[in-house]
């Protein structure tokens, strides 16, 4: 098995009154301040360079890279944006973290902005998680009250402000540029790329915009060095990562490990799938990702592994089910989701997901022909690729890979006149 290298981000989440000033300082929290204000800000992008470390928001974008496309010469305000949206189904990492050592996060937005050389930093949360924003909120509020943020931050002369903002529960926000739009005070549907926001995002300014994973990743990369970050993980997928599991295991919850650890060896850690079943089908990251079944166990959980196997890392977020699951019937709940948070910007993903859903919910109940898992891929080929933002394309991924290896389970609705599993059966989907 992998070496499941002690935790890092993970680590002190069952201290008491973790997510204090307190607590966190006690453990070392905000040292690696102190060593990045001594550093030069491009000595920083460097060392996260250098690190490998890729956006933990699902996409993999290298963050380093990220931050160098800020423009230094461009006199307009430069903007750090932290996507706190959590929203892709699984995903459960980034509110955890929030709520167990918030300042990891904001020692993390503080380093960032320094580096990139901005005065301002928003941290964007999805609406619904009242306890997180309030949380995360005492913990700028403490910060200011320490020194850390506000003017002159440890006598460096550097200002920084930190807005929590809380968003207002649209799923299309967590797309970058809708939860820019969302920021300026308009309706969140995402904007046309390029430009990137590296170049034009908030209020038209160069903006940074990382996933609550990422930043909270830099404080303990400054303070051991991108070397030290570097040597876990895999080649082209460097460090260590949360992941969310989640379904028929016994003991779903967060699992930190160096990225290319398997299945296999997450769920012996999470204790098995529980008694008496086998697992069926998963999602590595989401709900947005093609699944994967228990043909994948031993595939590295790296972003090349992953998509050599047909699916994508994405959030890390492991949804796994057992045999008395109908994979159709979960394929039907996801895609009823993305109709609703489907903004309706551009028509293939407004009228797309509308229709694939009819054609599921169709399929479901035994109604129809086998023309219609034709029509199904059919829809899908006219939406991936064409719509506006990455929404749609990631409601196609669980219908043509559940198709792909479960297409006897679709035709055996036609053949049974419905759903063929014994409803009883399914704690998930009953
Ligand atoms: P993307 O690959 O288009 O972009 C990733 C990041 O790299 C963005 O910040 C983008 O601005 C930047 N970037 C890419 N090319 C660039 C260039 N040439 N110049 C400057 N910057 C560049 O991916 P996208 O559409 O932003 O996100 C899709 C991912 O989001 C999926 O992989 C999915 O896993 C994840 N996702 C995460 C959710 C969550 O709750 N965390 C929810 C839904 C999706």
């Amino acid at each position: 098995m992998t070496d499941v290298l002690t935790p890092v981000l993970t680590n002190n989440w069952g201290d008491e009154r973790s997510w204090t000033l307190e607590a966190y300082e006690a453990q070392g929290g905000y040292g690696a301040l102190t060593k990045a204000l001594a550093m030069a800000p491009g000595d920083v992008i460097t060392a996260v360079k250098d690190s490998g470390l890729r956006g933990r928001g699902g996409a993999g974008f290298p963050t380093g890279m990220k931050w160098s496309f800020i423009p230094q010469d461009n006199p307009k305000p430069k903007y750090l944006v932290v996507n706190a949206d959590e929203s892709e189904p699984g995903t459960c990492k980034d509110m955890p973290l929030m709520m167990a050592t918030p300042h990891t996060l904001v020692e993390g937005v503080i380093i960032s902005s320094y580096a990139i050389r901005a005065h301002t930093a928003f941290i964007y949360i999805r609406g619904e998680v009242l306890h997180v924003i309030r949380r995360v909120q005492a913990a700028v509020t403490e910060a200011y009250a320490a020194g850390h943020l506000g003017k002159d931050i440890h006598g460096t002369g550097y200002d920084l402000d930190v807005v929590v903002h809380a968003g207002a529960g649209a799923y299309i926000c967590g797309e970058e540029t809708a939860l820019l739009e969302g920021l300026e005070g308009r309706r969140g549907q995402p904007r046309l790329r390029p430009p990137f926001p590296a170049v034009a995002g908030l209020y038209a300014s160069p903006t940074v915009i990382n996933n609550v994973e990422s930043i909270a990743s830099v404080p303990s990369i400054i303070e051991h060095g991108a070397e030290w970050f570097a040597s876990m993980g895999t080649e082209k997928s460097k460090g260590y990562g949360i992941f969310s599991l989640s379904g028929h295991v016994k003991t779903p919850g967060q699992y930190e490990a160096p990225l290319g650890i398997t299945l296999r060896e997450l769920i012996d850690l999470a204790g098995g799938m529980r008694d008496g079943h086998e697992l069926k089908f998963w999602t590595p990251g989401g709900s947005s990702t093609p699944l994967l079944t228990k043909e994948h166990l031993d595939v590295p959980l790296d972003f090349e592994g992953v998509g050599a196997a047909g699916s994508m890392l994405g959030t890390r977020a492991l949804q796994l089910f057992d045999e008395t699951t109908c994979v159709l019937r979960a394929v039907l709940r996801w895609t009823e989701f993305y109709k609703h948070e489907s903004c309706g910007k551009c028509t293939p993903c407004r009228e797309g997901t509308w229709w694939l859903v009819q054609t599921l919910a169709a399929l479901e109940k035994g109604q129809g022909s086998e023309s219609d898992l034709e029509l199904l891929l059919d829809q899908c080929d006219n939406i991936l690729g064409r719509s506006f933002c990455a929404l749609a394309d990631g409601a196609t991924s669980p219908i043509s890979s559940s198709i792909q290896y479960f297409r006897d389970e679709y035709l055996a609705h036609l053949t049974h006149g419905g759903c063929p599993f014994d409803p009883a059966a399914s704690t998930l989907f009953a």
